[in-house]
């Protein structure tokens, strides 16, 4: 086995709660596009013109052409290895396990995982900027879509640049940061806050880092292991050899 694998491996046994942190690049091999690098969501469109409050109100139905896109091609793919693995996991560590994840694609769920963190929303989920409820809807939507319940006008439960991250999730976060043992840093670029500082808190406070990535991030620096390649092949790779 390769040696970076077994140590992995190790600092995996060696815990006894673990917690993951996954990014954009978790999804990639189920063929949803990740925001940054070579064909990132971010190089054909502008974050601020999109994803933001501001874009919203200015032209609703073009983020919601956007949203709706996105939606689509999250509907026709599945969760790959990657997050099966993750899903694994959890059996092995039971109420021992968190996963917070900066994905809004809901694979992690999809793939059998339970005790997640859903750090920046589900494209799946729908607010009303009226009645402020919020629900999931998967059926599809056109570009100007109304409340179920009420006829307000709906946006995606995505938090979007400039927006606070929701209070009750953050405080789950930070609560098992403070105390996991692991954490494993899947797919991530590390350059939208506060979850690329999760690495670095959780390292302060005694965790060990693993991370799996295509490149080398901020977190590699701080990583005990650091393994370079697929999420989909990497991580099954360890998980197995548990
Ligand atoms: P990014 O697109 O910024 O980064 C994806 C990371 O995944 C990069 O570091 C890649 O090297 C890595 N990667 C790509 N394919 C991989 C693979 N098969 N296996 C392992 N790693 C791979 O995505 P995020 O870091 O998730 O916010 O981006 C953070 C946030 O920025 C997103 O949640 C989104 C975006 O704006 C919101 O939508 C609110």
């Amino acid at each position: 086995m390769d040696e970076k694998i077994e140590n992995a491996v190790k600092l995996i046994k060696n815990s006894y709660q673990i917690s993951v942190l996954s990014g954009a690049g978790i999804s990639a091999e189920s063929g949803i596009p990740t925001f940054r690098g070579e064909d990132g969501l971010w190089k054909n469109y502008r974050a601020e013109e999109l994803a933001t409050p501001q874009a919203f109100s200015k032209d609703p139905e073009l983020v919601w052409e956007w949203y709706n896109w996105r939606r689509a091609i999250i509907s026709s793919k599945k969760p790959n290895p990657a997050h099966y693995s993750c899903a694994k996991l959890e059996k092995i560590f039971n109420s021992k396990f968190t996963l917070i994840t900066q994905n809004v694609d809901g694979f992690h769920r999809l793939a059998g995982a339970e005790n997640v963190l859903e750090i920046h929303g589900n494209i799946f989920e729908v607010k009303c900027l009226k009645c402020n409820i919020i629900y999931e809807e998967r059926s599809e939507l056109d570009n100007k879509p109304l409340c179920r319940e009420c006829d307000g006008r709906l946006r995606p439960n995505i938090v979007w640049f400039g927006e606070s991250l929701d209070q009750n999730i953050l405080t789950n976060v930070y609560d098992d940061l403070a105390t996991t043992e692991l954490l494993l840093i899947i797919g991530t670029s590390a350059v939208v806050y506060p979850a690329a500082s999760f690495g670095a808190l959780a390292k302060q406070n005694g965790a060990k880092i693993l991370e799996i990535n295509l490149t080398s991030t901020q977190n590699s620096q701080i990583a005990d292991v650091s393994v370079q390649g697929k999420a989909g092949e990497v991580l099954p790779l360890i998980v197995d050899s548990l």
